[in-house]
């Protein structure tokens, strides 16, 4: 079994190395981030992903996981290092490496004063292609090698994503590298996850090109939703009817008000930006990004076309999707504000990313616990995130409960028939009203 450190411990971070743990390596992550490291060694878990609470009090427990803000202390007895730290957006759409420079700083300055057993470097963060051979410049002389390693987990089904992989992509330039990695998934490529090993520049922009067309089908999908509206189509049915193709998949082709998240967004600027150095136009992701900005409108339209100021609107999920407490370039951050502004009140509730909201959107907002509690003093709701919470709460409850018996589902999950035998008006995304 290996020694790993891995360095950031957010939601790639800290799902990465408690499964790496649970696969039997003994894990030291690192956060620079003293209060999350604090709260991890209190046992908390300072983000929401389902099963990882018991993955990671399990791992703990056994002594294989453990936490420090020191990345010496994380670093003293690995042989492999994991880099799970952001790359955030920087105002020329580039990826911000400077957090990952920091990081690659401390890793040559401990270097510099320690022999230590450390010979792999594994960049699990998404970078801009080339970043692995600049980040192997500086490791040369320590005779440490870079290794790609993308993250294809989606948040909110994080744990299962990281622990039953579609695949793993792994960029390296040494048979040493090959060898360490194939050792470290020896688990995984037994169980029958495939293990494409490619170069590192390959490897890095496999993860861009794979957001890229996961972006890509959902504003597709955003885009037939307005057209059906415009021609008296019903969206649900072309996408289950063209999703049946196995050439297209039934995967990503959900309407909605726009995909969000802290990485489509930034990963198809960045790409974009890598492309535009290069000489390259991307013309599909250029329309993809525009469709999406368009979506949002198009849904703060939706709401000021049927319902009249002043009113309040009971807003049901915050967070940019189901399963998660990522607020990070969630829909809610464009729509809520432009509702505020046009004069409508709001009443808003999401299962878990209520205190990560409250931190993004300010104190405009009515926050409530529960739907009922958000219901109650509104006159219409609009949903945001497809919460089953909200799927099987009671129609006839959300009638009684509203003065104004209407609910915009920007997700598509509100049966319209039984709304519709209640009296319950639904305006959906791509369905007319
Ligand atoms: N979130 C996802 O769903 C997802 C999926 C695949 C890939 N990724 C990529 O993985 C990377 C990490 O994403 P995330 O969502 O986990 O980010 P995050 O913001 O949740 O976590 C990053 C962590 O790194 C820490 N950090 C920053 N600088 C540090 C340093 N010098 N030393 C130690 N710790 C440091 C931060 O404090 C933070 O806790 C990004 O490149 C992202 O694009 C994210």
């Amino acid at each position: 079994m290996t020694n790993i450190c891995v360095v950031g411990t957010g939601y790639v971070g800290l799902v990465t190395g408690t499964c790496l743990a649970e696969m039997g390596h003994t894990v030291w992550c690192v956060d620079i981030n003293e209060d999350k490291i604090n709260r991890l060694n209190r046992g908390e878990t300072p983000i929401y992903e389902a099963g990882l609470d018991e993955l990671l009090h399990r791992n703990q427990g056994v002594k294989r996981l453990f936490f420090s803000n020191q990345l010496s202390v994380g670093l003293a007895q690995a042989e492999v290092v994991f880099l799970a730290i952001n790359t955030p957006s920087s105002e020329s759409g580039d990826a911000d490496l400077s957090y990952l420079s920091a990081a690659v700083d401390t890793i040559v300055t401990h270097c510099d004063t320690h022999v230590g057993a450390l010979r792999f470097l594994v960049i699990k963060s998404t970078v801009p292609v080339g970043t692995g051979a600049k980040i192997q410049q500086r490791l040369l002389p320590y005779g440490i090698s870079v290794i790609s390693n993308p993250e294809f987990l989606r948040e909110g089904q994080a744990v299962q994503d990281a622990l039953y992989p579609n695949r793993i992509v792994v960029g390296v330039n040494h048979v040493d590298a090959e060898k360490m990695m194939r050792r470290l998934y020896h688990g995984y490529v037994c169980r029958g996850v495939p293990l494409v090993v490619t170069t590192v520049p390959t490897s890095e922009l496999i993860k861009y090109a794979a957001n890229s067309f996961l972006a890509t089908k959902i504003s597709f999908i955003n885009e037939m939703a307005m057209l059906c509206e415009a021609v008296g189509a019903d969206v649900l049915d072309v996408a289950h009817a063209i999703g049946l193709d196995q050439r297209i998949g039934p995967h990503f082709l959900s309407p909605g008000p726009g995909f969000g998240g802290s990485c489509f967004p930034k990963d198809i600027q960045a790409l974009q930006y890598t492309a535009k150095e290069k000489g390259v136009d991307l013309h599909v992701l250029q329309a993809v990004n525009q469709v999406n900005r368009r979506q949002r409108e198009w849904v703060i339209r939706k709401v000021t076309s049927v319902v009249p100021r002043p009113c309040t609107i009971a807003v049901l999920g915050l967070a940019f999707k189901a399963g998660t407490d990522d607020m990070r370039d969630a829909p809610a951050l464009t729509i809520l504000p432009a509702l505020l502004k046009l004069g409508y009140s709001i009443r808003a509730y999401d299962p878990v990313a209520m205190e990560m909201a409250k931190g993004f959107l300010g104190h405009d907002i009515t926050y409530c616990e529960g739907v009922t509690a958000t219901l109650i003093g509104s006159d219409v709701a609009l949903i945001l995130t497809e919460w089953d919470e909200f799927v099987t709460y009671s129609m006839a409850d959300i009638k009684q409960h509203l003065t104004q018996p209407m609910v915009i589902d920007c997700r598509n999950i509100l049966n319209r028939q039984l709304a519709s035998d209640l009296g319950l008006t639904i305006i959906g995304i791509g369905r007319g009203i």
